[in-house]
Order: structure tokens, then C-alpha cells, then sequence
């Protein structure tokens, strides 16, 4: 088999340099420069390569072979706006979209650029599309705006009756408040603001579930409506797409404005590319390559297809398994030898170092306790990908007060919120938010603008853990701007007490990912 030797990288990395053409040469030489793939630009995406990203470099591996970009409905432009699923899901970016390429487009093209497009590239699509600041909440912490129509749709063919009602408090992009495209208007929209998701290692995040509990079954999983099957319910931060077909007719409508829905073919494609794409972290600046013989079996796109789904438990089976080749001492250089211990007792601090759980709905009202003393991987518990194994939205605190931060360069000033923020009032005869009661202040509703329930208030599916060096912020409202940024909020948010050490080794832990 082949690993990511220096020669291989390099002939990657010149393969796709022919592909977008020197200038992307030029670029990639800088650390933390990216290479864009444009919609529509024609080309190969080799099998397997690797790009750079400021802590090394992220790779991808597609099962099926090199992929012919020329026709291919992944990146071709097929509505209005000029773009394709891809502008939203770089391979660069470890198939997401990182705030570095976002600022990369931003300076090259301007508003113009299709990844600005008003219908959800702007804070409203009313807004003066060449001015940065329409564009504040993608350029500031790679937010899309996320519209969805008020009251919920049927689920299931059954209509969707909300317990709450929901008020705009605070609207700094206008578009919650907007007469056309707000909550008032005639078709009435909630606008939250999201980070695009990894569309890649999927067969970890969204499968068939089998009829163990119909009962239990129909009444948190949805069906796919192509095949009737129960599905598992972890993709999209609420949840609201069963499968990936489902997925990618809904995201051919809103993110590509097409007319009409993709052909069944077109579909097939993007399901079927989606499905054999492998995304992970190959490289570490300081630690050196992360998928040499003999190295930890977790890491690499390539080890991921290998890998089987399943549940990776606390004390137990470690979820990204064992890093325990990289403790003893080496002849490796000392700055690669350090950094690659850290990242072994990183790996204990996630699924060791116990600290109390608290007040955390789907988690703490599952009957194991209100504080359980616990760690990491008991809520990310999913084999290879850190996601919950179960249907997995959980409220956390990133998008609920008062655990949500305001802003990214001062979390906490109310004065400079870019975000909306929501009054929820829960109905006297529904079940309340377990923690916060029948009034609630969000960032994002969640779950609850899917589910209509209230315990749902700010209730987020994990999003996975791999390529996360290729594609800061993190949570899906951009809310953490780097990974130490991210370990410092569960510092906070459930009183750990990690020491600076702990920090670090879960920091460099997370980015070889
Ligand atoms: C304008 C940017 C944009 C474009 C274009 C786009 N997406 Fe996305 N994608 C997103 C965002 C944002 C999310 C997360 C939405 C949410 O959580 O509510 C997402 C989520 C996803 C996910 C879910 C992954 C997971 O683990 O939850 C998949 C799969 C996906 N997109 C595939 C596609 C496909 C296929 C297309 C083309 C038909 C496409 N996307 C076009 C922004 C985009
Ligand atoms: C009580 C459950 C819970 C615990 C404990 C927990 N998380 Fe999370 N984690 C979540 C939820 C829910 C999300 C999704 C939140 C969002 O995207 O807004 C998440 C998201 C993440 C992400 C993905 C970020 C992204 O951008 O997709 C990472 C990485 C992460 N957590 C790391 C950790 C680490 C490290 C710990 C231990 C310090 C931890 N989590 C403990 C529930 C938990």
C-alpha cells in the first residue's frame, strides 16, 4: 500500500498545480495559503493528495480513484449563482470550508466571487453584495445563513405542531427582522447562522439504522424517504436531512439556487462521490508525517476507510484507538519526539481525565446523572469521527445563553454581538428546557426549530473530528476561533480545571486529526 512519502506529496501537490494552474503553486508554498477549486473549473481531483494548512497538512483519499471534475455534478455549476457544492466543501479544507479560504476568496474576487452570493453568502440577501460588511458574518467567523421556514415542516408526513413560540431580541444582520426575508414576512424564516459541514467520511455520520425499538425509532429518527429506512440522524447541525440524497436536493435548492430538483443520475453521483471520500489531517508541522508504517492506526484518510462505525467508550476502547507507539523515547528530532508525546497524552486527557458533565440536555437527563463525572468521549463516542453514536444533538452551551459567546474577539461583550439572538417561550403544557425553564435566550434554536419541542432549545449534532487543522473556527456557529480556543470553552463551560499542560496535549491531540 501506498503511504504519503515526501515524493508522493510533492507529485500531489504538482498534480494539482497543473490543475489550477501556477498560481496556486505560488500560493500553496505559504503556510496556510490555499488552493481553491473553483466551480465549474474543469479537471482531475487525484485520488489521494495532500494541502497545506498552518499546523502541517490535511489529505484526501477517494476509495474509487481519481475523479474528473469536467461534468461531475459535485463541482459543477448547476443552478443560478455561479456555484457548486464544492465552493462550500474544499478538498484544501478537509472538504469544508476554512476561514482562511473564505478570506482568500474574498481578497481575490470580492463580493463577486459565487461564494458570496446574497442567498446565503451575505447576513441577508438584500444587502449591497461588494461591501465587506453585508458579508461580516462569513468573513468574521464563516458563517452561512441557514433559512428555515417557521412553524417546522411535517416530519414524517406528520405535521409539526411547536410548543414555543419564538421573538427576535437582538438582529445585528437585519435578517430575522427583515419584512421580506424575516420572521414577519410572508414566508415566514428563522435565519440562523452556520458552518458548513464535512462532506466526507460520511459512512461514520449517516447510515440505516436497524428496527431494534420501532417505537423508540419513529419517534426520534427520521426516515429516508427514498428507501423507507430509519436513519441515524447525525448529519447537519439539526438534524433535518435523513439521508445524502435528501441532503443534496435540499442543498442544490438553497445553497445553488436551482430550478429544478438535480436528475436522479446527478444525485447518484454526488451521493456516490460523497460516499467513497476519505478526509483527515497526513501531516504535522512539528510532529512530523502522521501516516508512516507502524504510526497510530486512527490517523490518515486512507486508515479511515479501513476503519469500521461503532462505539469507541470512555475507559474502554479508545475511539481514535491507541497513540501509545508515539510515548516511548525515539531517536526522532526533539521538537518532533515532544510534540508527538503530547499528542499521546493528549489522546488520555480526552478519554481519561474525568470532569463533571452538567446541565447538558440528552446527556444529563438520560438517566446516568446531573453532574456525571465523565469525560471527552462520553458524549463523542462514535469510532473514528468523535461524534455521538446515538441521533446526536446535544445541548452543550454554544448556542444558548448563558453559556453562548457574544463575539469572537471578546466572547463576552454584548456590545459587539454579530449573532441574532432568540426569546424562546415555551407553551405552559409543553416539557420545558430541562435546565433553563420556559423562557430561553438563543443564538441558534437547533434541534427545536426542526423538532418544534422545547427540550430541543440549542440542541447541536457534533460535527465530526477530522481535518479540523484544515478548517478553523469550530462549533457550528464559529464560536471557538482555533482549538485551543475550543478546549478553553469546555474549561469554562463545566469548571475542568485543566492546567496548562492538559490544554496543550488535547490542543495538539485534536490538530493531528
Ligand atoms: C454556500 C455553501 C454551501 C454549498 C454551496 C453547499 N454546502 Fe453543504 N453545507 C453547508 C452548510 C452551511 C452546512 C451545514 C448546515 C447546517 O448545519 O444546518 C452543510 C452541510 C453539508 C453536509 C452535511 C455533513 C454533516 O456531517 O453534517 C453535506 C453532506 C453537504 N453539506 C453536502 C453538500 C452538497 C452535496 C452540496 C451541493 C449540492 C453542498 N453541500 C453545497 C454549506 C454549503
Ligand atoms: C456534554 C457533551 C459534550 C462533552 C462532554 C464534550 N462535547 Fe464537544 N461537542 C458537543 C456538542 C453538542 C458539539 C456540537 C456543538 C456545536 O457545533 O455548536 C461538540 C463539538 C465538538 C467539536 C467539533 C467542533 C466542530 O467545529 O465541529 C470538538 C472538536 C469537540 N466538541 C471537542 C470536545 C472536547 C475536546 C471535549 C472535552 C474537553 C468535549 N468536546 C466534550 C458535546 C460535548
Amino acid at each position: 500500500m501506498r503511504h504519503y512519502s515526501i515524493p508522493a506529496a510533492i507529485a500531489a501537490s504538482l498534480a494539482l498545480s497543473v490543475l489550477l494552474g501556477s498560481h496556486a503553486l505560488a500560493q500553496a508554498t505559504q503556510a496556510d495559503q490555499r488552493e481553491w477549486v473553483r466551480a465549474g473549473q474543469g479537471g482531475v481531483l487525484p485520488a489521494e493528495t495532500a494541502f497545506n494548512n498552518a499546523d502541517g497538512k490535511s489529505g484526501i483519499f477517494n476509495v474509487k480513484g481519481a475523479v474528473d471534475m469536467k461534468g461531475h455534478p459535485f463541482f459543477e455549476v448547476l443552478g443560478t449563482n455561479g456555484r457548486a457544492c464544492v465552493t462550500c466543501h474544499q478538498p484544501s479544507d478537509a472538504m469544508g470550508l476554512s476561514l482562511a479560504s473564505i478570506r482568500q476568496q474574498w481578497q481575490s474576487n470580492g463580493g463577486k466571487d459565487p461564494l458570496f452570493a446574497p442567498v446565503d453568502g451575505a447576513n441577508c440577501p438584500n444587502l449591497p453584495r461588494e461591501e465587506a460588511k453585508s458579508h461580516s458574518l462569513l468573513l468574521n467567523r464563516g458563517l452561512i445563513r441557514v433559512g428555515l421556514p417557521w412553524p417546522p415542516q411535517p416530519r414524517n408526513g406528520v405535521p409539526t405542531e411547536p410548543e414555543f413560540t419564538i421573538e427576535v431580541v437582538r438582529d445585528p444582520a437585519g435578517c430575522n427582522t427583515d419584512p421580506v426575508y424575516g420572521l414577519t414576512s410572508p414566508k415566514p424564516t428563522v435565519s440562523v447562522y452556520r458552518r458548513p459541514r464535512i462532506a466526507a467520511n460520511l459512512k461514520f455520520m449517516t447510515y440505516e439504522v436497524g428496527p431494534f425499538n420501532a417505537k423508540r425509532l419513529a419517534m426520534i429518527n427520521d426516515r429516508d424517504p427514498f428507501t423507507g429506512k430509519y436513519m441515524s440522524m447525525n448529519i447537519m447541525s439539526d438534524a433535518r436531512e435523513p439521508s445524502l440524497r435528501t441532503q443534496a436536493i435540499s442543498a442544490a435548492r438553497d445553497h445553488l439556487q436551482v430550478k429544478d430538483e438535480p436528475s436522479a443520475d446527478a444525485l447518484d453521483r454526488i451521493v456516490n462521490f460523497e460516499s467513497q471520500l476519505y478526509a483527515a489531517q497526513v501531516d504535522s508541522r512539528v510532529g512530523g508525517s502522521l501516516v508512516e508504517k507502524g504510526g497510530p492506526e486512527a490517523l490518515g484518510p486512507r486508515n479511515l476507510d479501513k476503519q469500521e462505525r461503532g462505539l469507541g467508550d470512555n475507559f474502554g476502547t479508545p475511539l481514535f484507538h491507541s497513540f501509545a507507539m508515539w510515548n516511548p523515547a525515539s531517536s526522532e528530532a526533539r521538537a518532533q519526539r515532544e510534540f508527538r508525546e503530547s499528542v499521546a497524552r493528549g489522546n488520555d486527557v480526552f478519554f481519561k481525565r474525568p470532569f463533571y458533565i452538567s446541565d447538558t440536555t440528552h446527556i444529563n437527563t438520560v438517566g446516568m446523572g446531573n453532574p456525571m463525572k465523565r469525560t471527552c468521549a462520553t458524549c463523542h463516542n462514535s469510532n473514528m469521527v468523535g461524534t455521538d453514536l446515538s441521533a446526536g444533538w446535544v445541548d452543550v452551551g454554544t448556542t444558548n445563553l448563558p453559556y453562548a459567546r457574544v463575539t469572537l474577539d471578546n466572547p463576552w461583550s454584548e456590545a459587539k454581538a454579530e449573532l441574532p439572538l432568540f426569546k424562546i417561550t415555551c407553551n405552559a403544557e409543553a416539557r420545558p428546557h430541562p435546565f433553563l425553564g420556559r423562557v430561553i435566550y438563543t443564538q441558534d434554536p437547533g434541534r427545536a426549530l426542526i423538532s418544534g419541542r422545547c427540550v430541543d432549545v440549542g440542541s447541536i449534532v457534533m460535527g465530526q473530528f477530522r481535518g479540523l487543522a484544515a478548517r478553523a473556527p469550530y462549533f457550528s456557529n464559529g464560536s471557538a476561533a482555533t482549538l485551543r480556543d475550543l478546549v478553553d470553552f469546555y474549561d469554562r463551560r463545566f469548571n475542568i480545571g485543566y492546567t496548562t499542560q492538559e490544554k496543550e496535549d488535547l490542543t495538539n491531540f485534536l490538530s493531528v486529526l
